[in-house]
This record gives structure tokens, sequence and C-alpha cells, in this order.
């Protein structure tokens, strides 16, 4: 596992859309060949998208031969519905960037057959070639999608109760209403999120100090489904000041010694540009 530790988040952003648009550039997809990208919602990915899309806007990135996978959605709630995460990635994403339609997917809430949807969205990333990037942050209670404490490591899309926890945490948007926020949503699993060939987590601010102890220290657990990320091959933290707040201060050290060489922004941004 690889820990970047960055002044703010701010600079997490950057990085993390830095890095993703170097593997996509890598990459060079193409329509038979296309990028597949895991996508988060929440607070904590909206200052990467806004970069994102600046590095759109800058002619350096396409998303014309990029395939996305949405995470989790809510159960119940309608893509018109402002809550609910189709909404979300239209509103702060999708509709400033170049991506197909029929490139999107997220899971469909509504559907009739939760079951079958769920499967539904497991064969479609298979029949895909699987995810190349997966981008994720993470809940307080160090959940990753919507894998609450408890879920199997090795579990794949279904639906999930959520934790009075997280529905606490996630009545922000639902004007602090606890009774307004979905309790059951559609959320890949840990082994889905296992099976990406590279997996990119943002954690920012203290209250999320526990969870990247738990990544990052703490031992494999179910309790704690991020740190099931110590069993990928090509996990990157990239984490803020303030959530380090709970780690030795000799693995604080020992991180930014040994990434000290990849943390120049500029430098970041200015590779990019030798891809064209
Ligand atoms: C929700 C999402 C997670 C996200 C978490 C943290 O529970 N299902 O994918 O990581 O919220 O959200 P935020 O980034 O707003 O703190």
């Amino acid at each position: 596992m690889r820990v970047i530790i960055l002044k703010n988040s701010n600079e997490t952003a950057k990085w993390s859309a830095y890095r993703i648009a170097k593997e996509m550039l890598k990459f060079k997809p193409t329509p038979e060949k296309p990028f597949v990208l895991g996508l988060p919602t929440g607070s904590t990915p909206l200052k990467t998208y806004k970069e994102l899309i600046n590095l759109y806007n800058e002619g350096i990135i396409s998303f014309e031969n990029v395939i996305t996978f949405n995470m989790d959605e809510y159960v119940g709630l309608s893509p018109d519905n402002e809550q609910s995460y189709h909404y979300f990635m239209h509103e702060h994403f999708f509709k400033f960037i170049n991506i197909k339609p029929e490139n999107i997917n997220i899971p469909n809430g509504m559907a009739t057959d939760l079951e079958a949807e769920c499967q539904r969205y497991e064969d479609k990333i298979k029949s895909v070639g699987g995810i190349t990037l997966f981008l994720s942050g993470v809940g307080e209670d160090g959940h990753i999608a919507f894998n609450e404490p408890g879920s199997s490591l090795s579990s794949r899309t279904r639906s999930k109760e959520l934790t009075h926890d997280t529905i606490l945490a996630n009545s922000r948007f639902f004007d602090h209403d606890v009774e307004k926020v979905p309790k059951l949503a559609l959320t890949v699993g840990v082994g889905t999120l296992l099976d990406s060939k590279e997996i990119l987590t943002i954690i920012n601010g203290y209250k999320k100090s526990q969870a990247a102890y738990y990544g990052i220290e703490g031992s494999v657990t179910q309790m704690w489904t991020i740190s099931a990320l110590q069993l990928h091959r090509k996990a990157l933290l990239i984490v803020d000041e303030d959530a380090v707040s709970d780690l030795k201060v000799k693995t604080y050290r020992y991180f930014k010694d040994i990434e000290s060489k990849n943390i120049d922004l500029e430098k970041m941004k200015e590779e990019l540009l030798t891809f064209k």
C-alpha cells in the first residue's frame, strides 16, 4: 500500500486528479479498449471532479473512450431526485465532460428486482474487462462504498442496510432529517473493489482519522472495511494532514520520507503535458 500525505483537501484533490489523468493518458483508451473508471460520490471527491473537469477543459484529457461505474446508489430514489447519486454525478461531473451517456453506469436503486440488478451490474463490469481504476472515499466508520462494518471482505454488488452512523452522517444532505435518508442502498462489494486493477482512496479531515488509522495501521477486519485495501496489489491512500492524526509518528514519518519525491503537484501536472 502507498500512502501519500498532503497538506489539505485542495492538494489531495489535485494529486488524485493528476494520477487518474496520468493513468488515462498512459492507457491510451480507444473504443475497442476503453478505460474503465470506478467512481464515488460524497463530499470528498467533489474537488477531484473539479480538477478533472479543469484538465478536460484544458484539452489534456478526454472521456470519449472512458466507461464509468459508480460504486453505489440509494434504493428508492429516482435519478431526478436531488439526493440520488445519479443526480449528484450528473450535476457535479458528467454534465461538464464529454462522456457518452451510454458509457455511464450507476446501480439502479429503483429496480423492482434488486438482486437481479446487482447481478446485472457485476456482469456488466466483467463484460468490459473489469475496472481499471477505482476512485473511492471513506466513511467515518471506515466503510468503502456502502460496505458497512461487518460486510464480508469478499462481498459482491448487493443491497445493504445502512447503519445508524451512516444515516446520521448522510442526513446533512437530507435537511438533517434522519427520517428522510434511505435505509437501504445498492453497493459494489469489497470483493468487487479489490478486483479493480488500482484503487485510489482519498481521506480528508479529522473526522476520518480513525478510518485512516485502521486502513493503514490496523489489522484487516470486516469491522473497518477500508482495511481490506491492505490486500490489494495496487492500493493508494491519499491523505491530508488532518486525517493522519491517529497514525504513529513513526508511520507518518516513514510515508512522508519514502513518498517525498512523488508529491510535487506542479511536476505532476507538467508530466501530463508530455503525453500530448
Ligand atoms: C457515503 C458513500 C461513500 C463515501 C462516504 C463518505 O457513505 N457511500 O462512498 O465514501 O459517504 O462521504 P463524504 O466524502 O461525504 O465524507
